[in-house]
This record gives structure tokens, sequence and C-alpha cells, in this order.
């Protein structure tokens, strides 16, 4: 039987184990984005033992920056950063991925100088035109290629709490009537061009997609829809679904107490799709986190929180794990 502990075979690399360190913004890169020493060596505490790092979200363009001293990846100048980054995080022994995205109507006038797009207006952002959307399907592919350059072993792309592409894909905040809205195809079309072209510049590494699975409101996703969506995801040649929450962000308050709080929505998102899921959710325990692999519920799990609180949380799974087996 699968446990945590076990080795994962994906695209030519080996994940030594099933734990999976989140993407987690530090607020530690310079005003324009840069990789700093102090980002390095956060990253470097926290790789020990793991199976897979995925770096936090980094925007793709200025537009898209959520907040001050973000990583940024929205241009070439930010490559020998980065590469610094991936290299020192190899020397670990552990596969590091980059979290790509944009922050859409989430961010604000004073962090980017300019009035934030969205797919519909509202009182705090201004709807993209047509051909703003082919732009911005252009700088995630370009930051993508910009990863790679930087020696990644793959990116991430970010759909889920309540950026950009989650807000396409999401009735709540999708309200357009071309081609880019209204109909369930229409809301999933920017974030599926954004896939195609972002797999074409991996060419052969992981991608992954940060799925928001449930919007947790009767009106936003339901777990049927990202069902279909991750179908459609899995087709255009994503590796791995990273399934988190949706719109209402990464820690909704009425699961603040339960560990695995969004593993009910990564099974059912892996019940339908053949490539591996990485389920979230205030976990804690290195024996619940090894029942969900041996149960199959998931196939690799992300140790946000408890893991920035104890870094050595993987080697003592490991202890406490190999103990008992
Ligand atoms: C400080 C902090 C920063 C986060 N930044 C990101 C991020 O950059 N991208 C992302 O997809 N999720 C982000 N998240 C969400 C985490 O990846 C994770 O899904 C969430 O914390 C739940 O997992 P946990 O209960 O194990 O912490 C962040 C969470 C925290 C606590």
């Amino acid at each position: 039987m699968v446990g945590l502990l076990d080795s994962l075979e994906i695209k030519g690399l080996t994940l030594r184990n099933r734990i999976v360190m989140p993407p987690m913004q530090t607020s530690l890169a310079t005003a324009n984005g840069a990789v700093t020493d102090s980002l390095i060596e956060h990253y470097m505490k926290h790789s020990k033992a793991i199976g897979m790092l995925i770096v936090e979200h980094s925007y793709v363009s200025l537009a898209g920056k959520l907040s001050e001293r973000q990583v940024g990846i929205h241009d070439d100048s930010l490559v020998p950063g980065l590469e610094d980054l991936s290299s020192r995080i190899h020397a670990t022994g552990t596969p590091v991925v980059l979290q790509i995205t944009h922050a859409g109507r989430t961010t604000s006038m004073e962090t980017t100088g300019i009035k934030p797009v969205a797919p519909s207006s509202d009182t705090n952002a201004r709807e993209l035109q047509g051909e703003e959307i082919e732009t911005l399907t252009e700088a995630f592919s370009i930051a993508a290629e910009r990863a790679m350059r930087a020696g990644f072993d793959g990116v991430e792309i970010h759909g889920a709490h309540g950026f950009l592409l989650n807000q396409f894909f999401s009735p709540l905040t999708n309200l357009r009537n071309d081609k880019y809205g209204g109909s369930f195809d229409n809301r999933m079309r920017f974030p599926l061009e954004v896939v195609e072209k972002v797999k074409e510049r991996v060419k052969g590494r992981l991608l992954l997609y940060r799925l928001g699975s449930d919007d947790l409101d009767p009106s936003g996703i339901q777990i049927k829809d990202s069902q279909e969506f991750a179908i459609k995801l899995e087709e255009a040649g994503v590796d791995i679904i990273d399934v988190s929450g949706g719109l209402c962000g990464s820690r909704p308050k009425q699961f603040q107490s339960s560990q695995g709080y969004f593993i009910p929505q990564a099974q059912q998102i892996k019940n339908v799709v053949n490539i591996p899921v990485i389920g979230v959710g205030g976990i804690a325990e290195a024996e619940y986190a090894d029942m969900l692999i041996q149960e199959g519920k998931v196939d690799l799990v992300a140790i946000g929180r408890t893991l920035l609180k104890n870094p050595d949380w993987a080697m003592k799974a490991h202890k406490t794990l190999s103990a008992k087996n």
C-alpha cells in the first residue's frame, strides 16, 4: 500500500515522498519583486526532507501584482535571482516549482499604480477587453518560459483564491457576454488558453494547476463544475491538480479547526482524473496525512502553516511513521 513516505515518479522527476510545501507568500522579495537572501534562506529552511516545494505566487505582469514585496516573474532581469533560488533548493534534493499568478481585481491602484483589471468591472476594477486577454495569456506563457530558464522543474498556474483565473471561471465574478463569459464553456476559456500556452513553454517539465474547486457559495462554483473543469485541465496537459478553495481564499473561517478541510473536494476531483491530485487544508498530523494517501483520497499532501511553524515536520513525520511500520 502506498503511503506518505513513498516516492512518486513524474515527468522524469522523483519526489522522494508525498509531502508538498504549498505556495505561501512571504513578502521577502525586494520592492521590484527580486529574490533576496532572506527569501532563499526561508526556502532552504523549509525544503528539508519534503517531496516537492511550490514557491509562492509570483506575478506575471505589473498590473497583476497583489502586494508589496511579492516575488515577480514579469521581467527578464528577475531570472538570475530566481535561478539562484531554484539551484539552492535543488541542492537539498527537493524538486521545486514556481507558482505564477495575476491578482486581477483583488489588487489595488496603490500597489500597481494602475486601475485593477477583471473579467467584469466593479467598484475597484475595469473590464478587460478581448485583445488584452490575449496579451495576458502571453504574459503567463512568457513567465513560464522565464521560470524554465531559471531552472525550475515546472510551474503551477494559480487558478484559485479569487485571483484572475478564478475570477474568469466563477459565475460570481465573470458577468461577460463575449466568448470569455456567459456559458460554462466560455468561463473556462481563458484559464484553458493560459494552460495551453504555458504547456508549450514548459517543454515537458511539470505543469500544475491550483484549482479553486468550490466557491462555498450556492451561486458560485460547485464541485461538479470543478470536476468537469479538471477533466479539461487533464486533457490540456496539466500533470498535477492542486485542489484548494475558490473565491473565499485558502483558509475559510468556517474550516479553521478541521484537519483536511479541502480533502473532500480533492477526493472528488481525484475520482474523475487520472493524474495526481494534491490535497490541502489544516493538515497537522503525519498519521492523518499518511492515511489520506493510503486510502487513496489524494496522491500528495500539502502541509502549509504547520511546516512554516515547524520546518522539521517532514523529518519528524518520517521518524513517526517509520517507527510504526
Ligand atoms: C502566509 C500564507 C501565504 C499564502 N500564500 C499563498 C500563495 O502564494 N499561493 C497560494 O496558492 N496559496 C497561498 N496560501 C495558501 C496555502 O498554500 C494553503 O493552501 C493554505 O494555507 C491551507 O493549507 P494549511 O492549512 O496547511 O496552511 C497561503 C497561506 C498562508 C498561510
